[in-house]
């Protein structure tokens, strides 16, 4: 963490509430203290490399730097939170960030040089004691009374949702670095640039590695935008550019941006699908109060898409209809959102309560990640599309609805791939502050 008075000011009050609310969760499940782990890196099969590593969500909340291997961060009412750092001499890697800066005030830190002895400097009587994050061998055998025990976790998870100033600022900070990158990948598409170049033009303007971003880019031009997480760039630029939808996010401190958008390469049915659903997506957003339920708003959204499948002629069905009979589950067929934070599909969306009630899933809606009524502090997407999916279209044409289908108007839009429009958005005491939506209007 570099020098930043706000942030620093933000991480004391964040670090103070984790230390309360740990205390309070451990003493409500009759814990000792907990252990949680930065992790270790995975070896590929067969291999001496190594998949991208990355620290663990929980270690993060408390830690900001990425980059500790086989760390633990020992928690024990009563103490001052315990780093044990793993920072090894090595001349083959680059070792680890030193724990440095504002934060590490906060904790007393030990170095040890090695990942035994990381484990060795852990507490030693660890009967009542739990351990959070993936058990390394060193860490199996030394006798915790549980490992991420069901009730820790997900109470942890549950209380997850709820974000601190501090985490928020570290999304404002990740949107404001994301729409960077979007504003370059979408000028070397309007160059007339390849998959692989607006891919690269994003990363030059982002300056992250790709192993830290949240999730690997999507950059798809034309049909390419109907394979909902298409990852793959082409290298040469198709014959005729139509559409380009991009789905990309940063990172500021292990927190994540999730932002999509799409355009049309020129003025038609395609370009005014694609502002009427950035309109709806705009007005559910305004829409959103505490209080209200998530699933709601995915059941309002799919209601703007049927009204706007009717008004484009592409479906001639009442609105009503066509969610009833799945029609614009055809359409638009993945969930309105999810939590958003430490991971870019954050944990804690279907939990009911802190002891892990799981909420049912709606059965017209299999794929919605956040079934949660609304609260302050929430971060989540808003992320609605509209697509053109062959191997969802083809089904629909057989059935009785699909008569109801301009099939032509259809087929001159598959080539176009689809439409997605994703803001973050933090519910704020005040109501909802699109955290996308301003940092794109600060970049002008
Ligand atoms: N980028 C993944 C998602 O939007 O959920
Ligand atoms: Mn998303
Ligand atoms: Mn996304």
């Amino acid at each position: 963490m570099e020098k930043d008075g706000l942030l620093e000011r933000l991480y004391a009050d964040h670090h103070a509430y984790l230390v309360t609310h740990y205390e309070s969760l451990l003493e409500e499940a009759g814990w000792d203290g907990v252990v949680l782990a930065s992790g270790s890196p995975c070896a590929v099969f067969g291999d001496d490399q190594f998949h991208p590593f990355r620290v663990s969500p929980g270690y993060r909340q408390w830690i900001p730097c990425g980059d500790h291997t086989s760390s633990y961060l020992v928690i024990r009412p009563g103490h001052r939170p315990r780093l044990i750092c793993h920072q090894p001499e090595d001349y083959w890697h680059v070792s680890p960030t030193p724990p440095s800066g504002i934060w590490t005030d906060h904790f007393d830190v030990d170095c040890v040089s090695t990942s035994v002895a990381a484990a060795e400097a852990l507490p030693g009587s660890l009967s009542r004691w739990a351990f959070l994050g993936e058990p390394s061998a060193d860490v199996q055998s030394r006798g915790f009374g549980g490992i991420n025990p069901d009730a820790l976790v997900s109470a942890l998870d549950f209380h997850r949702t709820v974000k601190t100033p501090y985490e928020v600022e570290c999304m404002r900070r990740a949107n404001r670095i994301a729409v960077a990158g979007h504003r370059a990948a979408l000028q070397s598409f309007r160059a007339g640039e390849a998959e692989l170049d607006a891919h690269l033009a994003y990363m030059a303007a982002v300056r992250q590695s790709e192993t830290r971003l949240p999730y690997p880019n999507i950059v798809a031009f034309n049909e390419h935008g109907a394979t909902l997480h298409y990852d793959v760039y082409d290298t040469q630029a198709p014959p005729e550019s139509l559409s380009f939808l991009i789905d990309a996010g940063a990172d500021y401190l292990g927190y994540a941006a999730d932002i999509t958008r799409t355009y049309a390469a020129a003025d038609g049915l395609f370009s005014e699908l694609t502002e009427q659903l950035d309109e709806a997506q705009h007005s559910l957003i305004a829409s959103i109060e505490v209080g209200m339920s998530y699933i709601d708003l995915h059941a309002a959204m799919h209601l703007s898409i049927a009204e706007l499948l009717k008004r484009f002629l592409i479906v001639d069905m009442t609105p009503e209809a066509m969610l009833e009979s799945g029609v614009t589950s055809v359409f638009f067929p993945h969930g309105l959102g999810h939590h958003i934070g430490l991971q870019v599909h954050d944990v804690g969306g279907k939990n009911s309560d802190p002891k892990g009630t799981v909420i049912d899933q709606p059965p017209s809606f299999p794929f919605l990640r956040n079934l949660r009524p609304v609260s302050v502090g929430n971060v989540f997407t808003i992320e609605p599309g509209v697509y053109f999916i062959r191997q969802l279209l083809e089904p629909l044409r057989s059935k009785a609805e699909g008569r109801a289908v301009d099939w032509g108007l259809v087929s001159n839009l598959m080539p176009y791939g689809g439409i997605r429009i994703e803001d973050d958005v933090h519910v704020s005491e005040a109501g909802p502050e699109n955290l996308t939506r301003d940092a794109f209007a600060a970049l002008l």
